[in-house]
């Protein structure tokens, strides 16, 4: 008896099968309601004594062996099924799907929105081709102000009143002319300036700019607002507003912040000071709120504004602003990883 189980094992891991049919008929001769198994464990009880070892350990290779033989041949089977013809599964992609990355300058962008909402601040959005009025002469530069050559413009065709925005500024006006204090936004874009194009500047490149308007604002509050901007987006808190001038903005400052001068980079980046420009900012000019409807003995605001390109190189110590704008996959590839 224990001679035939052992027959059977060998016969069991000979054993192959090309379909599922014959996979069950398998499955039936050994591991059925009224297979061979069954029958070996009735006839137990009629082994001598002596025996019941063996015999109980044979079974059990047996039932063992048919049970992955089992499996084995229904995983193959299976798999084998998936491919339907010699053309495989023709609702299958042809190529992998590969993971998109987002763009540096929009993980920044998003960052900096973040941190921003988080103290109350929108965002709003305006036209990427302006006319005069949102871009300078509500922003008090009128005509023939020598300050309009702090940006070079593209103006469009020869209508010298319709322009490509040189900083999302104009989206602000938008925004007070529309909106009653309190007012507190952030405009994020693109903005275009006719600029030599080298690895350091653009002709196009994007800004986020912030709006705070209510009763009472102080330049205390700017400075808090930065400080708390610098902590969360780089980690530094420690900053310092240099005076500076805006037509819009009065008393106007450049805000630098302490980088610190551990590594080469550092530097570098910095010049060696340890300090690095990143906004420019000030108490938003009464002349300002008034050409866009808002009493300025009633109201008084701060504005601030950054480019984005700066400092998304900054944070991803990419080396030249052009990269950002070429599209290149290599380059682009390397933000899966970020938010
Ligand atoms: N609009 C300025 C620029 O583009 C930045 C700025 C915004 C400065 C708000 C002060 C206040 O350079």
């Amino acid at each position: 008896m224990i001679d035939t189980i052992k027959k059977h094992i060998t016969e069991v891991e000979k054993f192959t099968a090309t379909n599922k049919e014959e996979l069950e008929s398998f499955r039936i001769k050994y591991l059925g309601k009224k297979g061979l198994l069954n029958d070996f464990f009735a006839e137990f009880k009629n082994v001598p004594n002596e025996q019941k070892k063996e015999f109980g350990q044979t079974i059990n290779q047996l039932k063992q062996a048919a049970n992955e033989k089992l499996n084995t041949l229904r995983d193959a089977l299976e798999s084998k099924s998936d491919e339907k013809g010699i053309y495989g599964d023709l609702t299958r992609p042809g190529e992998p799907i590969e993971l998109g990355a987002r763009h540096p300058i929009s993980i920044v962008k998003n960052q900096i929105i973040e941190i921003f909402s988080r103290i109350g601040f929108n965002v709003s959005e305006g036209p990427e081709i302006e006319d005069d009025w949102h871009n300078f002469t509500a922003l008090n530069l009128p005509e023939y102000h020598p300050a309009r050559d702090m940006q070079d413009t593209f103006f469009i065709q020869t209508d010298p009143d319709i322009l490509l925005r040189t900083h999302t500024s104009s989206v602000q006006v938008r925004y007070m002319e529309n909106n009653t204090p309190p007012i507190r936004t952030i405009s994020p874009g693109r903005v275009y300036r006719n600029e030599a194009i080298s690895a350091r500047s653009h002709c196009f490149f994007h800004q986020v700019e912030g709006l705070y308007i209510d009763k009472d604002v102080s330049f205390a509050d700017l400075k808090q607002t930065l400080q708390y901007f610098t902590t969360e987006l780089f980690g530094k808190s420690k900053i310092r507003l240099r005076p500076s001038y805006f037509p819009f903005t009065e008393p106007s400052a450049e805000v630098d912040v302490y980088w610190g001068l551990e590594t080469e980079t550092d530097y570098k980046m910095t010049k060696g000071t340890g300090w690095l420009e990143i906004m420019g900012c000030g108490m938003v000019d009464p002349n300002v709120l008034d050409n866009c409807g808002i009493d300025s003995k009633e109201y008084s605001g701060f504005a601030f504004g950054m480019g984005i390109d700066r400092i998304a190189l900054l944070l991803h110590q990419i080396s030249d602003i052009r990269l950002l704008s070429e599209n290149d996959v290599r380059f682009l590839e390397q933000f899966k990883s970020a938010l």
